[in-house]
């Protein structure tokens, strides 16, 4: 039990200093509860309002595809580099070291490879996502596939509802069909479908008329890389789609497959946090790669 003779008077009540009411960063993202936005603001920096994820869950669909064969060799030395780690729970809970103090968005389906049929199960109990201490959970939606599209919406719902109760924001992440055109007007309409089911932030690819695309999405988007580019091009993509409006990339195989993925990583960082110019991150690239 506290002393209870020496209980001193308050006297510093700031009488005629208002107490400050803080705004939120992040778009769309004000009416959240406190651990939302708590969670949230791991993932994307207060200060820039951008993210750098780095998305090495490409095994879970692929294996072991070129550059993620060895996490602990390829990828744990960029965990330092990154704002963010996107990954599945086992190799979350093999390879990842515990000390890397870093938020998780961690991938909630499964249930498929590339050798059969698009992925469309949410097989994630968000008690493990807590579990594991993920800042959130990525799902992913396939909009205008005719045999997954009503499944995988209602699996973007189901878990948001499971983050509501949980304060685990949702990544909602646009899978595109192979009969789907790859324009502002397909994108557009997958991000909104994404967001008016819940989702607190977007994944989805870039395009020309991007800034459309985040326009009528009223929560923050971030962009895959997609397939392996040159680095100057992966460079190119990221300034472009961070001028349309985007929030930050969530960025795989341009970084591990990269020449130089340590380098390539703090390009990026660069191009998304401070706006650097494509060319002047390519410089720093090559700065780096040859350090
Ligand atoms: C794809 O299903 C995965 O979610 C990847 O995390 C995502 O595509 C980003 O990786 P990449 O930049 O290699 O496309």
């Amino acid at each position: 039990m506290a002393d209870l003779d020496d209980i001193r008077d308050g006297k510093e009540y700031g009488l005629g200093v208002s107490q400050k009411t803080e705004g939120y960063f992040l778009k769309g993202s004000g009416n959240l509860d406190w651990g939302m936005k708590d969670r949230l603001s791991r993932i994307f920096n207060p200060t820039t309002g951008k993210t750098v994820m780095l998305a090495f869950d490409h095994g879970f669909l692929m294996g072991p595809t070129s550059g993620v064969e060895r996490i602990d060799l390829s990828i744990v030395p960029l965990i330092e580099h990154a704002d963010c780690l996107m990954c599945t729970r086992g190799v979350l809970r093999s390879l990842i070291p515990t000390t890397s103090r870093k938020p998780v968005c961690l991938r909630a389906d499964a249930g498929t490879t590339i050798l059969t049929e698009m992925n469309d199960n949410v097989v994630l109990d968000p008690v493990d996502a807590v579990r594991l201490n993920a800042s959130a959970i990525a799902v992913m939606v396939a909009i205008g596939d005719p045999n997954m599209e009503a499944r995988t919406v209602a699996n973007l719902y189901n878990a948001v509802d499971d983050g509501l109760e949980f304060g685990l924001p949702v990544m909602g992440v646009t899978a595109v069909g192979k009969d789907m055109a790859r324009d502002a007007r397909y994108f557009g309409m997958a991000a909104r479908v994404c967001a008016e089911n819940g989702a607190n932030i977007v994944k989805t690819y870039y395009t020309e008329g991007f800034e459309k695309v985040v326009a009528c999405c009223p929560v923050p988007i971030v962009i895959a890389g997609g397939k392996k580019l040159p680095e100057l091009e992966a460079l190119e993509l990221a300034y472009n789609a961070i001028q349309s409006g985007a929030s930050g990339v969530d960025m795989g195989r341009n970084v591990f497959q990269s020449e130089s993925p340590a380098a390539m990583i703090q390009a990026v960082g660069a191009v998304v946090h401070k706006g650097m110019k494509p060319q002047d991150a390519f410089q720093l690239f090559n700065e780096l790669k040859n350090r």
